[in-house]
């Protein structure tokens, strides 16, 4: 009698992102958050230029933690500037006009009369451009009583949490991102193009080499070699899939946390649940590179 083959519906288990030993870092304090996403940086003081050793240490802690938080950090423009510099060019965002005097700067701002907050859904930043942006880095100087956090999902967590038979079924498709919708809808300014790009749907970290999933609910409109009714069930089944929180970090923020996330391989979200209190902060957005398969 033939045996039925069973296959278990058991995702793989997930590699941490800090698994396996590594060398103690010397010039900051890393702590993480979770063993997949999330580490606290201390012993570093962001208010003073930034030598060459921290900077070191502060790359590769964002590549093996993905989003680096930070504390009491009081920065001025110029220095939250150069905190990203340290890292690569600065970029002007396509859909979010930059503050008076500094266009690579973007107010963050809630309060009682806003209608509607950044970052609401799952995203990563501006996915849609040619060239999707390396990393953000956010300062808020006003945080509301309690709530306003903001979590962060780990795309190599997902990635590796799918089935073998899913990552072969998901290699070599392609993606597009648009943020026509998205922008079109809030300013209701329907003459104004905004960036629209295909990405592999499983791109591979430029430093890491590590596999990420590459699709997000805000940007992502279709995956191109499907048909549009299987392009958007599998679609629909990724962002489930990534809404395990088994993927994710929730950030409490203080006055003057920082939080400096890796685009790449991370999703992230705002929660608005603080109405009608102030939120209030800067962000900045670093250039990145075309995604590759
Ligand atoms: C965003 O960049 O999407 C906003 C994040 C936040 O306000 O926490």
């Amino acid at each position: 009698m033939t045996q039925t083959a069973v296959q278990s519906s058991a995702p793989a288990p997930v590699v941490p992102a800090s698994a396996g030993a590594t060398e103690p870092y010397r010039t900051i304090k890393v702590e993480p958050v979770t063993l997949r996403i999330g580490a606290e940086i201390s012993g570093i003081d962001l208010t003073q230029p930034i030598g060459e050793a921290q900077k070191i240490e502060l790359r590769r802690a964002l590549a093996e933690h993905l989003v680096i938080f930070f504390r009491d950090q009081p920065i001025s423009h110029e220095q939250h500037m150069a905190l990203g510099q340290a890292f690569s060019e600065l970029i002007v965002h396509p859909g979010a006009p930059g503050i008076e005097n500094h266009p690579l700067i973007v107010a963050i701002h809630a309060d009682a009369d806003s209608k509607y907050v950044a970052g609401e859904s799952w995203h990563s930043d501006l996915s849609c451009n040619a060239e999707p942006p390396m990393g953000s880095i956010l300062r808020l100087h006003t945080v509301p009583e309690c709530g306003g956090d903001t979590l962060f999902a780990s795309m190599y967590a997902a990635y590796e949490a799918l089935s073998d038979r899913m990552k072969t079924y998901l290699e070599g498709l392609t993606a597009e991102h648009d943020a026509n919708h998205v922008y079109h809808a809030l300013y209701k300014d329907y003459e104004t193009v905004y960036p629209r790009n295909n990405h592999p749907v499983v791109i591979t970290h430029p430093v890491t080499g590590r596999k990420a999933l590459f699709v997000n609910s805000s940007y992502t409109t279709r995956i191109n070699e499907l048909s549009d009714e299987e392009s958007r069930a599998i679609l629909a089944y990724l962002y489930e899939h990534c809404a395990n929180p088994n993927f994710h970090v929730r950030f409490r923020w203080r006055p003057n946390s920082i939080a400096f996330w890796d685009n790449r391989c991370t999703h992230h979200l705002a929660v608005w649940d603080y109405f009608p209190q102030v939120r209030s902060g800067f962000r900045i957005t670093l250039k990145g590179e075309r995604p590759v398969f």
